[in-house]
């Protein structure tokens, strides 16, 4: 079993498929000019099941893939199809560019449930955010996985002055759709251009909201990184992941594998530990993984201020978002 030296159990990984991805949010591809990692360098899907079956053994009980974007990998059916009979919970994070194209291999994943990063529900805004014009592509593609019955949550991260103003209008979304609406608060990442007014905490968030809404606060697991709301006559709810203004690290069962098979016991580590090319050589790696957990800080990769207002984003020492994977 994976514990850490705080006495945290790890039971959820988080998969990274590849680095490369269909849109271009500006908050999550860094601003220089970046080369996805070369095919070779990735992880292939015998790795990655074989390396994840090691994972399930140590007790890992649910699994997300991520990206980059995991629908923009040609194999991906083969590593859904590897991954299935694994007795864990799957689910994935998208962007819900690919899902209609996709629709039968989802289908057949048995997703517990789908993560959709959607920050806007204007369109332009949309095309300002992530560089490409598929909102109504990927609007239309909750309601096909809604009307499908698969469970989904979008991924909302909020930005002061950006989309702050429309947080009222993704929980009306919520009023006669199943949807959990999850705001996340702004995160520094290696070149996303962070400064911390940018951050729209969740005091704030819940303020805006409660002007036009009682809400609920729902109990909540020890390991949730986001707290949840109801609102009275809602079909969905809403919650935020409020890891700048109160992080939530006491609970954290989560431990992460790149795309190039490097895992990280925290978005903010900043060691990492090669297990692909171990495994590529045929050494052990259950050694390497319980000392990558022994080492993982407390808080926040060890490196991030307690007061997020303080945090200078120059200094940080990580990868960008898009090659870790959220
Ligand atoms: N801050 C907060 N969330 C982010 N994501 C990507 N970059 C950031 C950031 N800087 C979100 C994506 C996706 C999830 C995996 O992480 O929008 O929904
Ligand atoms: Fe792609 Fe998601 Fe990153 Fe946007 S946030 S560039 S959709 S991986």
């Amino acid at each position: 079993m994976l514990f850490d030296k705080f006495g945290r159990q790890h039971t959820y990984l988080r998969i990274s498929l590849t680095d490369n991805c269909n849109l271009r949010c500006f908050y999550c591809m860094p601003e220089q000019e970046y080369a996805f990692a070369p095919p070779s360098k990735l992880m292939q899907p015998h790795e990655i099941v074989e390396i994840a079956q090691t994972f399930v053994e140590q007790g890992i009980t649910k699994i997300r893939l991520t990206g980059g974007e995991p629908f923009v990998r040609k194999d991906a059916d083969k590593i859904l199809a590897g991954l299935a009979p694994l007795p864990v919970q799957l689910t994935c994070t998208t962007n819900g560019v690919r899902t209609d194209a996709l629709l039968p291999m989802i289908k057949a994943a048995n997703f517990s449930s789908i993560n959709i990063s959607l920050d806007t529900l204007n369109a332009q805004k949309f095309h300002k955010i992530t560089g490409r014009n598929l909102f109504e592509k990927v609007r239309s593609n909750i309601d096909l996985l809604l009307n499908e019955g698969i469970p989904c949550k979008l991924n909302v991260v909020v930005m002061k002055g950006l989309n702050d103003d429309e947080i009222l209008d993704f929980v009306g979304l919520t009023k006669e759709l199943p949807l959990e609406v999850r705001f996340i608060e702004f995160m520094p990442f290696s070149g996303n251009k962070w400064t911390s007014n940018q951050v729209f905490t969740l005091n704030e968030i819940k303020e805006v909201i409660q002007r036009r809404y009682t809400i609920h606060a729902q109990i909540g697991d020890i390991h949730d990184t986001a707290k949840r709301f109801g609102i009275a006559g809602h079909q969905g709810s809403f919650a935020v992941i409020s890891t700048m203004s109160e992080p939530f690290c006491a609970g954290c069962n989560r431990i992460r594998l790149t795309a190039d098979g490097k895992l990280k016991n925290c978005l903010f580590s900043t060691q990492e530990t090669d297990l692909l090319s171990a495994f590529r050589r045929g050494e052990p790696i259950i050694p390497l993984i319980e000392a990558n957990i022994t080492s993982k800080a407390y808080a926040l990769g060890g490196q991030l201020e307690k007061d997020y207002m303080q945090i200078d984003a120059d200094k940080l020492e990580n990868r960008s978002m898009i090659t870790i994977g959220g």
